[in-house]
């Protein structure tokens, strides 16, 4: 078999389709959206920041793109519905979600005993509660639009524990059911996946990669030895949105340079 890279096949384009990338600005879900515009969808980046927002648009408008920022904080359901309804003032309807934002904070980081219900709660927030919020303010325009499609952006968090991270691990597990029992609910006209992604060089990570111990530590225990680009997780996402994935739904795709095969 020949390895010489061939344009992808028209399966994976999504022309004519409209995307919502929650946390769409920066680290992983700017590579996203960026990758789903490139793909052809029109691309609507959600996130607090308007800075990092407009940079992103500038960005995919340069090159050809179709892109409009709502900025909304995915903990707040009018401004999640008010993101929705913007989106397809916008562009008109609604075909993917991509559920990425995501945080660890500092303060959820510790024994279970150590670590506060304010913290344990604020993480899941987020993590957890944000996805169901966008996903079920978007779920008629999935339906109508005869055959959408969510992506969550889970964590190999979500399949196996972490130690000192219960919060986060918690919320990533939660969003992996989550993907597996919307899923059974909205087939068959909407198809619900995940994907885990094992560590990605971005500003959460950042303090992680430059641990030299830490670091090492990941690398030992990551089969292709490496962090990943943003655009590695990216490719993942825009196969589970596309027709190429038209027989996926309520898996959860682990990208993680063999880190959970181990
Ligand atoms: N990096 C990794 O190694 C890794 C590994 C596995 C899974 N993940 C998951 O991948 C996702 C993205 O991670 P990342 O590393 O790219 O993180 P990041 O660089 O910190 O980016 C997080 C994005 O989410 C947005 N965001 C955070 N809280 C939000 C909120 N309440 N409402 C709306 N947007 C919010 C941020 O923008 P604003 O701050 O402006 O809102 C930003 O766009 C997360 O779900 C994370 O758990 C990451």
């Amino acid at each position: 078999m020949s390895t010489t890279p061939t344009t992808p096949p028209t399966t994976f384009r999504l022309e004519d389709t409209v995307a919502l990338v929650t946390g769409g600005s920066r680290g992983i879900g700017r590579a996203i959206t960026c990758e789903l515009a490139a793909a052809g969808a029109a691309v609507v980046p959600v996130a607090r920041s308007t800075d990092e927002l407009e940079s992103v648009v500038a960005e995919i408008e340069a090159d050809g793109g179709e892109a409009f920022a709502v900025p909304a904080d995915v903990t707040d359901p009018d401004a999640v519905a008010d993101a929705i309804d913007r989106t397809v003032e916008e562009f008109g309807g609604l075909d993917t979600v991509v559920n990425n934002a995501g945080f660890n904070p500092d303060d959820a980081l510790g024994r279970p005993e150590d670590v506060t219900t304010e913290s344990f709660d604020r993480t899941l927030a987020v993590n957890l509660s944000g996805a169901y919020e966008v996903a079920t303010a978007a779920a008629q325009h999935l339906h109508d639009n005869g055959g959408g499609s969510v992506v969550n952006v889970a964590s190999v968090g979500g399949l196996v524990g972490l130690p000192r991270q219960h919060p986060y691990v918690a919320s990533k597990h939660g969003l992996v059911g989550l993907t597996k029992s919307v899923a059974l609910d909205w087939a068959p006209d909407v198809r619900v996946n995940a994907v885990a992604p094992g560590y990605v060089s971005t500003e959460l990570t950042e303090e992680l990669e430059s641990n030299e111990q830490l670091r090492q530590s990941i690398l030992d225990r990551t089969p292709l030895e490496r962090f990943a680009d943003p655009a590695e997780i990216a490719g993942p996402v825009v196969f589970l949105a596309s027709d190429a994935a038209s027989y996926v739904t309520g898996s959860c795709l682990s990208v993680d340079g063999g880190w959970t095969a181990r």
